[in-house]
């Protein structure tokens, strides 16, 4: 039988049904966030469904588990191969893919840490994460909380746990009426989004704050890198201060989940012009095409997802 849309996720080398995706309550991820993950995206291109970034993604979540000494049972190729399947299996494009590594089992004690690991990879509907502001221009805050270091959290794991200052910035954004908050590091520089980087643009040079700012290193920050380069326009990783992030000519967000977004302003100051600056929109419009398999030049960012065929039926998940 075919599964349902949307309906599949993989646990542990198998396709089960949504409503059997189930943990332990007890389990070490949930109690003290030590879990890593990853966020995905999958595009409609003339070829058929692809995956954005399949392997940058699978080789980030290893790292990832490696820092957090998450030992996983399927090495990258059969972690990628795991993400195609699940992808096939819902045919969902866009989609959103979470492969999440966890320990699932019953275990109290933080230093518990020789549970078993897990991997559980979900496809989801990719929705615009930051609305109407993807397009116009977000409106954002400077965040009165700030990025841990990584010396108290690697910033390059992409951690459950670090997302605790991501959630408490991002609901007091939107509490004060902003679509999203801008975190600074502890020494007061620009550091990223809850879940995007950040690029300033003057002129015609791109600044992007880099690991001294303990963000994480994005897959689209990096695609955007090569794609101003390609362009021709200079970019320069460098601390960003908060007076070269107000006086910018343009200002944008970059990550899976956002893709580009152009930030109109900052607390009550409008950036630039306060409009999507011509920088933000040219590089928009390639990485949009690069997605989408429509810019050649970047085809070898993308795994074709073969038909649904290929996909096993899901069964029910192993207690
Ligand atoms: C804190 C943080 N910074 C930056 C990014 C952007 O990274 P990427 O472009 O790899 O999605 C993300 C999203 O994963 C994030 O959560």
């Amino acid at each position: 039988m075919m599964p349902a849309v949307g309906k599949s996720i993989w646990m542990d080398g198998r396709l089960v049904d949504f409503d059997d995706a189930r943990v332990h309550v007890l389990n070490h991820t949930l109690h003290y966030g030590v879990g890593v993950f990853e966020g995905i995206r999958a595009y409609a291109t003339p070829e058929g469904p692809a995956i954005f970034r399949l392997p940058e993604h699978v080789r980030r979540l290893l790292t990832s588990a490696r820092i957090y000494r998450m030992p996983l049972a399927w090495d990258a190729e059969a972690i990628a191969r795991a993400i195609v399947e699940t992808q096939a299996a819902n045919a969902i494009v866009p989609s959103y893919i979470r492969p999440l590594v966890y320990r699932g089992e019953p275990a109290l004690g933080v230093k518990n840490s020789t549970g078993k690991v897990s991997l559980a990879i979900a496809a989801i509907p990719a929705k615009k994460y930051l609305g109407d502001g993807s397009e116009k221009g977000v409106r954002a805050k400077i965040s009165p909380y700030r990025k841990p270091r990584s010396d108290a959290m690697p910033s390059y794991a992409k951690a459950c746990g670090n997302y605790l200052t991501s959630y408490l910035a991002g609901i007091d954004a939107q509490q004060d009426g902003y679509e999203e908050a801008i975190l600074l590091d502890s020494n007061g520089y620009v550091a990223e989004g809850t879940g995007e980087n950040l690029f300033v643009v003057r002129g015609e040079t791109l600044y992007t704050p880099g690991l001294e700012s303990d963000i994480l290193l994005g897959i689209t920050r990096e695609s955007v890198l090569r794609i101003a380069e390609d362009l021709g326009y200079p970019v320069v990783p460098k601390l960003v201060s908060v007076n070269e992030l107000l006086t910018a000519d343009e200002a944008f967000f970059t990550g899976t989940y956002a893709e580009l977004a152009p930030i109109r302003e900052v607390g009550h100051q409008a950036i630039g012009t306060s409009v999507p600056g011509p920088v933000t929109r040219r590089i928009m419009a390639v990485f949009s095409k690069a997605v989408r398999g429509e810019e050649p030049k970047y085809a070898s960012w993308l795994t074709r997802v073969p038909a649904l065929a290929a996909a096993p039926a899901p069964r029910p998940a192993r207690r």
